[in-house]
């Protein structure tokens, strides 16, 4: 298996999500380490479980600064982990946005309610006044705007007739505890997934100007130019003409800068069947190392070498001033 991803947990009480996940990280197979359990209170009862499983933990009251200096007090120490995420799990403070801004797109969070619905507190006794028949929990990426990230993933759990607030969250609680692990290794792992690898090139390549997408021998492939006679410039790859790996194709000059690209890394770049002889060339996308502004480069590169030229042209001027 690949490296493990690093995460960090933040609690500021009981911590069971926090416990899910120390177990969950127990099997060999799951794709992440807990290196840190971090807590704005010294006295969490969380913290004394993780060290009893030998994991490095964290305590800085936040009494006396402000939320700035505290978080940044916090930021240290998960960087001094090597944590590569973040896991709020009842971590009961609102962070500055600073700090939302440096774990952007690796800080996650769990919510016991069916975001949108329900943000803040006292979420279960709102679902339940509210005559709802099912509440649920939510995992979601961390934003500024409190409960309000993009959403992965969520669980439904049905409200029975003689719940109160206590009974559904301890219901909830056994959702959460299923949930908030499997989502953060699905997340982890999304590098790997050709799902979200297309979706960032299809974004990249949708970006350029005047471009469509258009499926060619089953593998979707974009164009730019009119949907009557525009011209491919990339093609993504997962089984094209039977190739393992996923990969995108895109255009070079010709034979020699594609003999020179693949010499000089051979990891990366390779020669597609069938599109090779005449000049396009396969990077790899699934070897865990994508410089996604290399890919975006490629797509220009290639989108300029079949535009048409009054399209190229108003770059060239656009490019002298
Ligand atoms: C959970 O209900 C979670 O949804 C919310 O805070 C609670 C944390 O509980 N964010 P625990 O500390 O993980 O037991």
């Amino acid at each position: 298996m690949a490296d493990k991803a690093k995460i960090a947990i933040l609690i500021s009480g009981r911590g069971s999500n926090m416990a899910a996940f120390v177990y969950a990280a127990k099997s060999s197979d799951c794709p992440y380490d807990v290196v840190l359990v971090a807590s704005n209170d010294p006295a969490a009862p969380g913290l004394q479980l993780a060290e009893a499983e030998g994991i490095a933990t964290f305590a800085h009251p936040h009494k006396g600064l402000t939320r700035e200096a505290h978080d940044q007090i916090m930021h240290d120490a998960i960087v001094r982990s090597g944590a590569e995420y973040v896991v709020l799990a009842g971590y009961m403070r609102i962070l500055s946005d600073g700090f939302v801004k440096k774990w952007s797109d690796r800080m996650l969070n769990i919510h016991p309610s069916l975001l949108p619905k329900y943000k803040g507190l006292d979420t279960y006794q709102r679902a339940i006044d509210a005559g709802d028949k099912v509440a649920g929990c939510s995992v979601h990426l961390v934003t500024p705007e409190l409960d309000d990230g993009p959403l992965l993933a969520q669980t439904e759990v049905a409200i029975l007739p003689g719940d109160d607030a206590d009974t559904l969250a301890s219901r909830t609680l056994i959702a959460e505890h299923q949930l908030y692990p499997a989502t953060v290794a699905r997340y982890v792992t999304r590098e790997a997934d050709p799902e979200w690898i297309l979706n960032q090139v299809r974004q990249r390549a949708l970006d350029l100007a005047e471009t469509h997408e258009r499926e060619s021998f089953g593998s979707p492939g974009w164009r730019v130019g009119s949907e009557k006679t525009g011209k491919y410039f990339a093609y993504f790859t997962q089984k094209l003409h039977g190739e393992a790996g996923v990969g995108l194709l895109v255009k070079t000059s010709g034979p020699d800068e594609q003999a020179a690209l693949i010499d000089a890394d051979p990891e990366l770049y390779y020669s597609p069947k069938f599109y090779g002889p005449s000049g396009w060339i396969a990077i790899r996308l699934n070897n865990g190392r994508t410089d996604w502004q290399h890919i975006e480069q490629w797509l220009y590169k290639s989108w300029c070498l079949v535009a048409p030229k009054r399209l190229t042209k108003m770059i060239a001027i656009a490019d002298q001033f």
